[in-house]
């Protein structure tokens, strides 16, 4: 038996339990997911010229070790299309990684001693709430509205901090657009007053953008990363939500002195050459724009049948609009609790995720009256029919 003494001190706390069933083929084909981010399977282009290409013409590169840092004409592709974004960054300021997941863990490794703070909304992505607990960040949590977060709250926040003697927080994550979980896209005006009050108290940005390019209606708001002036900002971006995300591969786009510092921090040889050619390739052809206009009308397809579906089903529910993205914040109407709704509608067979899990805190200041779904995976028909029983349970709660 191998003794829990051995574990490093910050493994001690992770869970012992396997995770649950993840591939939708694990759940009954009655089972509907409206759980996690994946992809439409109908949605996955068809990538076998290009991978059938990447290990013929370029077989000697795409076998080879990687280049720790990615490929460079990858590097430099995502220089060019963040520029045509408002950016002004060469190849030296990418890092391409596994996915936006990895790049979350390397800034936390760069910028993260024990027990150092940082500022989360809250609600906030759930998926990066451990990845920061485990590097020992305490959590400065903000709330925001349908502007994204509330700058003169965090202002007051930093003030009240630094009032009692406290360090500054050592970064700022933020989901600018299409927010995770509430599908909340900041505007022009906040994301100014966001860069100008980090900028003035010294403080880093994380922008987490994966879903930029998902977006159904409206102009793009400037990212945050084109509006930075001091080098402070370090944006996260993915192919996962655009493309496909079982390519695991997403890239940091920062000062090229903290990307050749995470380089090393990186420890698993550089991401597959073999994927960074296949997406270069793709990314290239006349294919990836008909694509990205494929994947906007049908994921905008899908938001407006979970919108109609949840208006229907779910009377009482105020359900935010998002503009893009994969997901739908309901907050529910008392008596309805998000963790029971979430549990009872698993158990007839709909697969949403409580709204609590998406909050750093815990314990009795955490709302129970929410739930996120995501529509991104179920079809026309499965919204239907996930949403109808979903309704079902909803109504048995509400009275
Ligand atoms: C806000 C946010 N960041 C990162 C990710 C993960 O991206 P990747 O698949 O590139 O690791 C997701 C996926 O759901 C997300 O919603």
């Amino acid at each position: 038996m191998f003794s829990d003494n051995r574990l490093a001190r910050r493994a001690r706390t992770l869970s012992t339990q396997m995770p649950a069933p993840h591939f939708p083929s694990e759940f009954g084909e009655q089972t509907i997911l409206f759980d996690s981010g994946f992809a439409a399977p109908q949605l996955l282009p068809d990538l076998a010229a290009h991978a059938a290409n990447a290990l013929t013409a370029h077989r000697d590169e795409v076998l080879q070790y990687a280049s720790g840092r990615g490929q460079p004409y990858l590097r430099e592709w995502l220089a060019t299309w963040m520029n045509s974004d408002g950016c002004a960054l060469t190849s030296d300021h990418i890092l391409v990684t596994n996915g936006a997941k990895q790049g979350i863990d390397l800034v936390c490794r760069l910028l993260l001693d024990e027990g150092d703070a940082i500022v989360v909304t809250a609600p906030t992505y759930f998926t990066a709430i451990p990845i920061f607990r485990h590097h020992g960040a305490e959590f400065i949590e903000i709330g925001q509205d349908a502007h994204g977060l509330d700058v003169d709250a965090l202002a007051s926040a930093l003030d009240a901090r630094s009032a009692a003697g406290k360090a500054p927080p050592k970064f700022i994550y933020n989901i600018p657009e299409f927010h995770n979980p509430t599908g909340a896209t900041m505007s022009a005006e906040r994301r100014a007053a966001l860069v100008a009050l980090a900028e003035a108290r010294d403080i880093p940005i994380l922008e987490d953008s994966p879903y930029r390019r998902v977006r159904f209606e409206g102009p793009d708001e400037p990212l945050l990363k084109a509006l930075d002036r001091s080098g402070n900002i370090l944006h996260l971006g993915t192919f996962s939500k655009l493309v496909a995300p079982g390519l695991r591969i997403g890239w940091v786009a920062a000062e090229p002195a903290l990307i050749a510092r995470m380089i090393q921090l990186k420890s698993e040889g550089g991401s597959s050459p073999l994927i960074q050619r296949i997406i270069y390739d793709f990314a290239r052809s006349d294919a990836f724009p008909a694509h990205i206009a494929r994947v906007q009308t049908a994921y905008c397809e899908r938001r407006d049948a979970i919108i109609a579906a949840v208006k229907h089903e779910l009377p009482g529910t105020l359900i935010a609009i998002p503009d893009g993205g994969y997901y739908v914040w309901l907050t529910l109407p008392l008596p309805v609790d998000g963790d029971v709704l979430a549990a009872k509608a698993g158990e007839a067979g709909v697969h949403l995720i409580a709204g609590s899990r998406f909050f750093a805190g815990s314990g009795a200041g955490v709302p129970r009256n929410h739930v996120r779904l995501a529509f991104s995976f179920a079809t026309a028909e499965q919204i239907a029919e996930g949403v109808a029983r979903l309704g079902a349970v909803y109504r048995s709660m509400a009275g």
